[in-house]
């Protein structure tokens, strides 16, 4: 995995200059977090929308009912549907802030909960209705208001609950153009989400999602990003049930029709460690690297797997564009 240079350090990009007067890019720092957006009583809300610690029970059966699948195919739709809709407003000059108002109210218009908004976390409640993380933030980033730049790399994590259970769904989108490494970093990011989903059939182990994510990021020279992973989804946004997206020899639970898990590997340029802001949400990658992320929602069926988050209209989505 290639580390980032020191600042006097020549550039990675082969043009002789030293790498803070080239390509070291500029840190992303918090900004202003507007005040709480309410949700109207005619949403049914998850038990922390209230602010509590409600956490939920993590012991959600792995195998779902006939019933909690259809349900689930209808709420991954409404998410994969109001991802694609944000990535057509991001441009420079737009605050994340801005896209969080789009999402809020999207969820809102759809009869959906914005399952972010009040998610209990080590500190804070998550105050917003998406997670916005810019270039070296590696995922949970807090809209702001920061305006896109040239540039920028964007992931836009969104998850709603409708009809009781969750569908869960993030895409990277590039802010005008960006650079040769990033376009590169992210279209690998989403081949390995893809062979990720492809070993998620009946018979494999999770482990295999694991080894087939860390092997097509290695062999470009990435990193697999540790702290986070995939999980089961259902009537509840995290089950018990992890996905990590390198190879864990004790994740050998057989894969089963009926499953639903999500697939969101967080790939990096440089080191594959993070640190966290003091907001208690924001992860960013030790070295200032990129890093860019993909998730679906998977259903696994006895012929291998459904994408639960695939949206109506695929032409306005990277991961079907990329
Ligand atoms: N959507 C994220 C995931 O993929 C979780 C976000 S939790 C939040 O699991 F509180 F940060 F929104
Ligand atoms: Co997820
Ligand atoms: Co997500």
């Amino acid at each position: 995995m290639r580390v980032l240079p020191k600042a006097n350090e020549t550039c990675w990009c082969g043009s002789g200059k030293k790498f803070k007067r080239c390509h070291k890019p500029t840190p992303i720092t918090q900004g202003v977090i507007t005040p709480l957006r309410p949700v109207p009583d005619s949403i049914v809300k998850p038990p922390w929308s209230d602010g509590s610690n409600h956490y939920q029970r993590w012991d959600e059966p792995h195998v779902k009912s006939a019933d909690v699948i259809e349900r689930m195919r209808r709420t991954g739709r409404e998410a994969a549907d109001t991802l694609a809709f944000l990535g057509t407003l991001v441009k420079p000059g737009v605050s994340t802030d801005e896209i969080d108002e789009a999402c809020h109210n999207a969820a809102i218009e759809r009869g959906a909960y914005p399952s972010p908004l009040l998610y209990p976390g080590s500190k804070d409640p998550f105050p917003k209705s998406v997670c916005s993380s810019v270039n070296e933030v590696i995922c949970h980033g807090i809209p702001d208001n920061r305006k896109l730049e040239e540039g920028d790399i964007l992931n836009l994590d969104v998850t709603l609950f409708k009809e009781g259970v969750h569908g869960d769904t993030n895409a990277t989108f590039f802010v005008g153009e960006v650079d040769a490494v990033s376009q590169r970093l992210t279209r690998v990011t989403k081949e390995c989400t893809e062979r990720g989903i492809a070993a998620a059939v009946p018979g494999n182990r999770i482990n295999d999602i694991g080894r087939a994510i860390q092997n097509h990021a290695e062999a470009n020279g990435f990193g697999v990003v540790r702290d986070f992973v995939g999980h089961g989804i259902g009537e509840q946004f995290h089950t018990d049930l992890q996905i990590c997206h390198y190879y864990h020899p004790d994740l050998n639970t057989v894969i089963e029709p009926g499953m639903t898990f999500t697939v969101e590997p967080m790939i990096t340029v440089g080191s594959w460690k993070g640190r966290m802001w003091n907001d208690g949400w924001t992860a960013v990658t030790i070295d200032g690297g990129r890093t860019a992320q993909f998730e679906h929602t998977v259903l696994v069926t006895e012929e291998g797997n459904e994408i639960l988050t695939t949206p109506t209209d695929t032409s306005i989505h990277p991961y079907w564009t990329l």
